[in-house]
């Protein structure tokens, strides 16, 4: 045989240049899809890094502001925002005090940005309780309905604060139509649910225990997380929190969890979500910080693998950096 071959087909042909390879691109994610995580501490003036997290800091109210201003002024729209209290008991009441660090902070946020900025809050009792369980325990079992009580009280002081979107991430059972419910009943009938719907128990969420001081004192979450092994019983949760009134629904964590992002966006009425978790977002920073990996193309291909599997929305620790840099413009 000769040069050239007689090849018909040449996928190369498409990938020959930048511009054709733009030209042809299946899948682009855009600044507007991504949501900042952020770690709120009482008090004022405070700044601490997280060691687990690099790059990342805990923010008072007052320093969050300025943080968050920045990212707005370069296209970044979009909040979650997670406490970290000095005080914890049983009875999780600081997730349900008016004047903690979060409503204050959504407070804040929203009469400083109004409609610009999206803001997102976190539901759950574990940075709130002594044990940081997810709900309440008795004999060491984690009960259910007591704790979905207390996590409807928890949206509602959110809500009072003018949180745009609450974000249950405990897994207990019936958690989104009781917290709808409750909502709806006191006059928050506009705020949003995003449905922690598809958790798995997972290693990778070991830094944001350290970021938010929140691991379990005893066992573990494997008793209300889902088990990684389970696919089908991801759509169950997922079409579970979309009868109870879900407006969003989340896989999490997502690296891992792909194949679950592809499943739910074929099931799914509603925006679909992932979230980026702190072990995905620090194994990467740690590559680079060891010279293994470029930040930039690595960052790219993470979230882009995460909108190609089906996400609509993604929750990370990139989004204030990938802002900064431009590297999603
Ligand atoms: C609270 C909560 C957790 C995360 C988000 N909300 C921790 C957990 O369930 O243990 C993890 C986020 C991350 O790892 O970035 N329930």
């Amino acid at each position: 045989m000769t040069e050239p071959l007689d090849l018909r087909h040449r996928p190369r042909r498409l990938r020959r240049t930048p511009a054709l390879r733009s030209l042809v691109a299946e899948s682009e994610l855009s600044l507007r899809r991504l949501v900042q995580g952020h770690f709120v501490l009482p008090g004022e003036n405070r700044e601490e890094a997280i060691g687990a997290m690099p790059g990342i800091s805990r923010f008072s109210p007052d320093r969050l502001l300025p943080q968050v201003a920045a990212d707005l002024e370069r296209g970044l729209r979009s909040v979650m925002l997670f406490g970290v209290p000095e005080h914890k008991d049983g009875e999780a009441r600081g997730a349900l005090d008016p004047d903690g660090e979060v409503p204050q902070a959504v407070r804040l946020l929203k009469q400083e940005f109004g409609q610009d900025l999206v803001v997102m809050a976190d539901v759950c009792l574990c940075p709130y309780t002594d044990h940081g369980h997810c709900g309440f325990v008795a004999e060491e079992e984690i009960v259910n309905d007591s704790s979905v009580l207390a996590l409807a009280k928890m949206s509602q002081v959110l809500a009072d604060a003018g949180a745009d979107v609450l974000c249950p991430s405990d897994m207990m059972d019936g958690r989104i139509g009781v917290i709808r419910q409750h909502l709806d009943q006191v006059g928050h009938e506009q705020a949003g649910l995003l449905a922690y719907s598809a958790k798995y128990a997972s290693a990778f969420y070991g830094p944001f225990r350290e970021a938010a001081g929140s691991a379990p004192s005893f066992g573990d979450r494997r008793s209300y997380q889902m088990d990684f092994r389970n696919r089908r019983e991801a759509e169950r949760e997922v079409l579970l929190d979309l009868e109870e009134g879900a407006d969003m629904v989340m896989v999490k964590p997502a690296l891992a969890y792909l194949d679950i992002i592809r499943t739910v966006q074929d099931l799914s009425t509603v925006p679909v979500v992932a979230y980026n978790v702190s072990g995905e977002y620090s194994m990467v920073q740690l590559a680079v910080r060891e010279g293994l990996a470029e930040e930039r193309t690595m960052v790219q291909e993470v979230l882009g693998s995460m909108h190609r599997a089906g996400a609509d929305m993604i929750i990370t620790y990139h989004a204030s950096r990938v802002a900064q840099k431009g590297w999603l413009s």
